[in-house]
């Protein structure tokens, strides 16, 4: 039976969420989390069904792809699948052949589990690699120590406050009270939770969100950030912890979070947090 790629229907989608949390397995390589697709939803379930593509065989869902921007696709594929020659061939051929309609000419990225058979495809299609990211993870066996300032879980009432922060955190975010009520009325976020974190004055200083994938399984935060002018004063440790804490009241096996290996800050910041460090790994490339 030949895998066949195609868009979900507006239905569909709270299935394919679905279909993602099964795929996260503690002590597997990470891959495209359901929290992933919760935070793309902020630009609305249309803009999600515009962006996923799924890969079915026989009506079964094998693989399932984000367009993160036109230029970056973010793969996740079942996991007993992942070194099966047939069906890396026919996603590395997708991804590779602009006509298929997933990228478009010139230059792309893929990010797809490390492990998985059709990373070495697309090296053989000849896709190079690109900036070496470091995923971070914290076991949640143990509780987590406090982390010492105010944290407040975001209600839609609160909802500018956490995206006040989202702005003051990342140079070019679009973030809005709105975006943040389209992302809150997806599915995955029925297993999420915003947190705001206040310095002693009662400002809001830092802000993250956090995505379980059901209990025993690995959790996302996405994203994480302090507002630049309250930064370097410990708040970035206590949002972090909060985070861990959030996912492990919500029964994740461990958190999860993955950042560029140039931004210094933000892997201090986590290890501070009591995560630790594995492997680099880097998205597949293509220059044009
Ligand atoms: C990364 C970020 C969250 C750090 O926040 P912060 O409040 O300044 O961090 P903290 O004060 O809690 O510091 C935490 C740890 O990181 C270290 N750290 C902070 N900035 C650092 C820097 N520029 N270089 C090296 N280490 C740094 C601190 O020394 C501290 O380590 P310690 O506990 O061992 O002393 C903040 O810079 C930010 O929001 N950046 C923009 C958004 C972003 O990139 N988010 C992360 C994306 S995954």
């Amino acid at each position: 039976m030949v895998l066949v790629m195609g868009r979900p229907g507006g239905g569909e989608l709270g299935a394919v969420v679905g279909v993602l949390r099964e795929w996260q397995r503690e002590g597997a390589v990470a891959q495209l989390h359901p929290g992933d697709v919760g935070w793309f939803w902020r630009f609305g379930a249309e803009a999600v069904g515009g962006a996923v593509r799924v890969w079915r065989r026989g009506g079964r869902v094998l693989a399932v792809g984000l367009l993160d921007g036109e230029r970056l696709l973010r793969l996740a594929t079942a996991p007993e699948v992942r070194r099966d020659e047939a069906v890396a061939r026919r996603l590395a051929e997708d991804l590779s052949r602009p006509e298929r309609g997933v990228l478009g000419e010139g230059r792309a990225c893929v990010e797809a589990p490390g492990d998985a058979l059709v990373q070495e495809l697309l090296a053989e299609e000849g896709w190079g690699t690109d900036e070496p990211w470091t995923p971070l993870r914290r076991e949640l066996g143990e509780p987590v120590e406090e982390p010492g300032v105010r944290i407040e879980v975001t209600g839609p009432g609160r909802a500018h406050v956490r995206a006040a922060v989202q702005r003051a955190a990342f140079d070019n975010s679009t973030f809005t009270e709105a975006r943040w009520r389209a992302m809150a009325a997806g599915p995955p976020y029925d297993d999420a939770r915003c947190l705001v974190a206040h310095d002693e004055r009662g400002a809001a200083v830092a802000a993250v969100t956090v995505w379980s994938a059901g209990p025993g399984r690995p959790g996302l935060l996405e994203p994480m950030g302090v507002h630049r002018e309250h930064r370097g004063r410990g708040f970035g440790r206590a949002i972090a912890l909060a985070a861990a804490a959030a996912l492990r009241d919500l029964g994740a096996s461990s958190a999860f979070v993955c950042t560029p290996s140039a931004h210094r800050a933000a892997v201090a910041t986590y290890v501070s947090a009591g995560f630790r460090p594995l492997p680099e790994v880097r998205d597949r490339r293509r220059d044009g």
